[in-house]
């Protein structure tokens, strides 16, 4: 079950090409993160998918309905927080909450229920009755989401839900979405922050140019990329000699008594490498794989080659 599927989907702001035909689909009850540098697409992507903005081309479906002609189901199927607050800063958090819960046609009873409900999820209750102005970033986007939940979607759109936050307010809404994904629904994420995606997303898509230029999980688009390495160390001199004679194309640390063996670091390049090494009975005293960290992905990736 797909909660987000997109083909061919195209935009551009006068001659711009923003979006130049994407393709993907997100599985219900996932995270999935669209990475990308400032100014890829991230934000019009969203705004697309949420109905904020129509696309030149292509198709999607979010939420079981089709963008183009049921918008008011996909509508009230979804949350969206922007990158940029719609807090009020002016009423208090409960007042905030209070309105959407209006916005969003629940009944008396339900609508008071609800924002205490959500006030105590986000550790609002203390700063409930205070104008969202005093709040500190943390706060108001706790307060933002919280927002985007009142009417309880199904898909939730986060474009950036963490840029601008300290470590600790950023950790805060990583267990956020957690808790949110626990509890069934299918959130579409965008972030500058290789180490966000690797926490949070069950798959990643990365933007650059108007097109996904990779996608998958994060341990995919790892291996995706030279420099994983297999480290071998073995007990003594023979078995180091043995398997060097054995492995061919490996480079070896005669002092450590150890190779590095070229490796995708995936489950079937490791056991053909324990096989090999069973196969002449070579003793081997640790193994370690290596894959790169999703930077080496990134920059791999985008642009950003080219000035490498
Ligand atoms: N309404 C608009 N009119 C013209 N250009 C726009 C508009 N919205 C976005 N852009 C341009 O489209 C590109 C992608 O923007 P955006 O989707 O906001 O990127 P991101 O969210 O990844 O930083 C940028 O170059 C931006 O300047
Ligand atoms: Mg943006």
């Amino acid at each position: 079950m797909h909660a987000i599927s997109v083909t061919g989907l195209r935009k551009s702001f006068g001659d711009h090409v923003v979006l130049d035909g994407l393709d993907l689909s997100v599985h219900s009850g996932t995270v999935f993160a669209l990475l990308g540098a400032n100014g890829a697409g991230k934000t019009t992507t969203v705004k697309i998918l949420s109905t904020l903005l129509s696309a030149d081309a292509g198709d999607a479906r979010v939420a079981g309905h089709d963008l183009a002609r049921e918008p008011d189901a996909v509508r009230a199927a979804i949350g969206v927080t922007g990158q940029f607050s719609a807090v009020d800063t002016l009423l208090t958090g409960e007042e905030n909450l209070l309105l959407m819960a209006d916005l969003n046609h629940l009944g008396r009873g339900a609508r008071r229920a609800r924002v205490a409900q959500l006030l105590d999820q986000f550790d609002l209750v203390d700063a409930a009755k205070k104008p969202a102005m005093s709040y500190s970033g943390g706060m108001r986007r706790r307060l933002d989401l919280a927002m985007t939940l009142v009417g309880s979607p199904r898909v939730i759109f986060l474009d950036e839900p963490t840029t601008g936050l300290d470590p600790r307010s950023r950790r805060t809404m990583w267990q956020i979405i957690r808790d949110l994904v626990a509890g069934g629904v299918t959130i579409f994420l965008t972030t500058q922050y290789l180490e966000e995606a690797d926490e949070l997303a069950d798959r990643i898509a990365v933007l650059d140019g108007g097109k996904l230029v990779a996608e998958g999980t994060a341990a995919e688009l790892k291996r995706r990329i030279p420099g994983g390495h297999v480290r071998l160390r073995f007990a003594d001199q023979h078995g180091l000699d043995t398997a060097m004679s054995v492995l061919g194309q490996a480079s070896r640390d005669n002092d450590a008594l150890a190779l590095r063996v070229p490796s995708d670091g995936s489950l079937r390049a490791l056991k053909a490498l324990i096989d090999q090494l069973d196969h002449r009975s070579i003793q081997v005293d640790e193994l370690s794989v290596h894959t790169p960290d999703l930077d080496d992905v990134f920059l791999a990736l985008t642009d950003q080659k080219v000035t490498r």
